[in-house]
């Protein structure tokens, strides 16, 4: 079945959002790797390298489609933060706003009758379930940290323990396309 032509440029479109939250990412990673809080480095690094997967299992969804792959440029991405907590206030907007796009796209899925994109982006949802709930639970937890140093080193190491390239091991990319 050929891939519908609106649903092909929206395809393309999330293959650049995907490569935009990486960057998002990775500016926050490198935005931490300028305080003490290594661990919280080190998540953003990993959130960054998994963004960078969901934008290649997009690619390959449209190239095993057959249909054709349009790279678009990525925009420079926020790179001052007040505090881990502004950090991931932005991350979570970040986060709502992709599932926002994956539930516009599988609209237009289910408009055109493809089932098989369906289910790619019924995995996607999962995902953005997943990743929404970490990134609120993390904030929870930050906001009742407040000023406190321990409590703040507490969660950066625990941050720091989380898998590399994957959010906790459900969410790795993990060759399951
Ligand atoms: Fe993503
Ligand atoms: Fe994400």
């Amino acid at each position: 079945m050929t891939l519908n032509p609106k649903l092909t440029k929206l395809l393309n479109e999330q293959i650049n959002n995907e490569m935009s939250s990486s960057y998002v990412y990775l500016a926050m990673a490198a935005w931490f790797e300028g305080t003490p809080y290594a661990g919280f480095a080190k998540w953003m690094f990993a959130q960054s390298r998994e963004e960078t997967m969901h934008a290649l299992k997009f690619y390959q969804y449209v190239v095993d489609r057959d249909a054709k792959v349009e790279l678009q440029s990525i925009a420079t991405p926020k790179s001052d933060f007040q505090s881990p907590i502004d950090v991931f206030e932005h991350s979570l907007k970040q986060e709502e706003k992709v599932t926002q796009q994956i539930n516009d796209l599988f609209e237009v899925a289910e408009q055109v009758k493809d089932h098989a994109s369906k289910n790619l982006l019924l995995w996607f949802l999962n995902e953005q379930m997943e990743e929404e709930k970490t990134v609120r639970d993390m904030l929870d937890r930050l906001k009742l940290a407040g000023n406190d140093p321990a409590s703040l080193l507490v969660l950066d190491r625990e941050a720091g323990s989380r898998p590399a390239g994957g959010g906790g091991g459900k969410t790795d990319f993990g060759g399951d396309r």
